[in-house]
């Protein structure tokens, strides 16, 4: 079976009771388990969330020591701001999707601008907790 590695930046724990109106009122658990039901039989889904940029880094790295060759990222914040962010996701052998529940164009200009984007795959902005579902769906097709 297919292993999909999620990772979810600063905040995204706190999903559900953060701005609802922005994120929705699922909370992280919620996600990760209707993706799980999504994957079913076609992946074994692995996550990991971390407020903490250096700690996001090394999953990075472990994940990709271990063989893992999909990943979802929502680096959150960490968005527009993260060149280390970045070069963690350029230097490893996952291909992942940027994945943000809101859509970001539509929101303040700082973050019109994904420094970690040209190093995924693909981005999906703005589709909600569905965006994660839609990133797996294209992972398990590449
Ligand atoms: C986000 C969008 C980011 O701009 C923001 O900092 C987040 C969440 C999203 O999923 O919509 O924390 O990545």
């Amino acid at each position: 079976m297919k292993k999909i590695a999620i990772l979810n930046g600063p905040n995204l724990h706190r999903l559900g009771k953060r701005e609802p109106e922005i994120y929705g009122n699922l909370t992280l658990d919620d996600i990760l388990g209707s993706v799980k039901d999504h994957a079913g039989e076609r992946a074994e889904i692995v996550h990991y969330q971390s407020n903490h940029e250096g700690d996001l880094i090394e999953q990075i790295h472990t994940w990709s020591d271990a063989g893992i060759s999909l990943g979802i990222i929502n680096p959150a914040g960490f968005t527009h701001t993260s060149v280390a962010l970045r070069d963690a996701l350029s230097s490893c052998s996952i291909r992942f999707v940027e994945v943000h529940l809101s859509h970001i164009y539509q929101r303040e200009d700082f973050r019109h601008n994904s420094v970690t984007a040209p190093a995924c795959v693909a981005q999906i902005s703005g589709m909600g907790a569905h965006g994660y579902k839609a990133a797996l769906d294209y992972l398990l097709s590449l």
